[in-house]
């Protein structure tokens, strides 16, 4: 739900999944977009890890980002489904230089698109991620395959990425989260608790926001 009304200033709480196979960046890629890191190191995620990005879409519009780091492993288990809850967009990741992680995407999408669902009973928005793509340089032949593989597949649209590099994430997440909104925004007022997290007023007014109201 929309908060700060009295000065017309919009704030958001998303939340935004990242699922995909073990070892495909999912971790790196959130580092990178929120922290401006990256590391070598592999530690694979166990469960489910959190981070907040915090975007001042435009003057008047703030955005929370709850993004949500699904270790690859969690698709064996029961606890995608608790994990999912209450999304309203998604990542799917693969890695390019290993093709098995681009097959599971097909699983990690049927499973998305059968756990979690918007209030309006459609899909939530989904993104594929190419990453790892300074590893590849030649992925360009494979761009007419990939927008067809989105269609058929109910994703809005991929990208190749590299955390490693800083390739397309940023431009990853403007475009999921500019889907999100437009999906907040044909959603009646009063029908609004799944695709935004309402927020606490009390909350809200304590503390400080950044470049906005
Ligand atoms: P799980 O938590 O096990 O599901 O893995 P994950 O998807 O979170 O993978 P993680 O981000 O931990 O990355 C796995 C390995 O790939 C690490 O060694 C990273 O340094 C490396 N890596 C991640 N992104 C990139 C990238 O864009 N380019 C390159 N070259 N390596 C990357
Ligand atoms: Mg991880």
């Amino acid at each position: 739900m929309a908060g700060g009304s009295v000065s017309e200033c919009k704030e958001y709480l998303f939340k935004v999944l990242v699922i995909g196979e073990l070892g495909v960046g999912k971790t790196s890629i959130i580092k990178r977009y929120v922290h401006q890191l990256f590391s070598q190191h592999y530690r694979a995620t166990i469960g489910v890890d959190f981070a907040l990005k915090v975007i001042n879409w435009d003057s008047r519009t703030l955005v929370r980002l709850q993004l949500w780091d699904i270790a690859g492993q969690s698709r064996f288990g029961n606890m995608t489904r608790v994990y999912y809850k209450e999304a309203v967009g998604a990542f799917v990741v693969f890695d390019v230089t290993r093709n098995a992680t681009f097959d599971a995407v097909t699983k990690w999408k049927h499973d998305l698109d059968s756990k979690v669902k918007l209030a309006n009973g459609s899909p939530i928005p989904s993104v594929l991620l190419a990453n790892k793509c300074d590893q590849k340089k030649d992925t360009s032949s494979n761009a007419a395959l990939m927008d067809t593989f989105c269609k058929e597949t109910g994703f809005l649209g991929w990208f190749e990425t590299s955390a490693k590099e800083n390739m397309n994430v940023e431009e990853a997440a403007r475009f999921l989260v500019e889907h999100i909104l437009l999906n907040d925004q044909h959603v009646p007022h009063e029908e609004r608790t799944n695709d935004c997290v309402k927020l606490n007023q009390d909350a809200i007014a304590a503390e400080p926001k950044p470049g906005c109201c």
